[in-house]
């Protein structure tokens, strides 16, 4: 059984992670208007994963026996200055991001959930590896500035990438 805190919060987070997956879209919708179709599917990928991570906390709070409570998903952003633009403002996203999964852990240490604090782990790996990514490509970025061929070439490296379902949703 769930605790109110923390099922009040794991609802949050669900819907912080499906505020995630509509900001990638709109990145998505924006590098494709932009002539980078393979940033455009990076981010399609992204706006899949990020709709898992709200589906893990879904089913956990069930498996709980816990009520899951949808509320509305904000607008978010529809534009911006430049790719690096959209890649920078991934990395404070999911930087912030980072600070809510932790949050929510030390909330569990509070209220002695360790079964919630186990699940958490999953997340806490998850975020050390997206805000490397999204250091990576901006650096990567950075190195390029305004070469046309590596910009072309970065644009396919990403476009290559393909969505693989989060572990803890296996079988699910
Ligand atoms: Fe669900 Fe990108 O963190």
């Amino acid at each position: 059984m769930l605790n109110q805190k923390i099922e009040e919060a794991i609802n949050a987070q669900i819907n912080a992670e499906m505020w995630s997956a509509y900001l990638y879209l709109s990145m998505a919708a924006y590098c494709h208007s932009q002539g980078n179709p393979g940033m455009g599917k990076w981010f399609e990928v992204q706006f899949q994963e990020e709709q898992d991570h709200a589906k893990i906390l879904f089913n956990y709070v069930i498996s709980r026996g816990g009520n899951v409570t949808l509320s509305p998903i904000e607008a978010v952003p529809t534009t911006w200055n430049s790719i690096l633009d959209v890649f920078e403002s991934t990395l404070a996203h999911e930087q912030k991001v980072t600070s809510l999964i932790n949050n929510l852990f030390a909330l569990t240490t509070a209220e002695n959930d360790y079964a919630t604090q186990s699940m958490l782990k999953w997340f806490i790996d998850e975020q050390v590896e997206e805000e490397e990514t999204a250091q990576t490509i901006i650096d990567n970025l950075k190195m390029i500035k305004d070469n046309g061929y590596g910009l072309y070439m970065l644009d396919k490296e990403l476009g290559a990438r393909v969505y693989t379902q989060a572990s803890p949703l296996a079988g699910k």
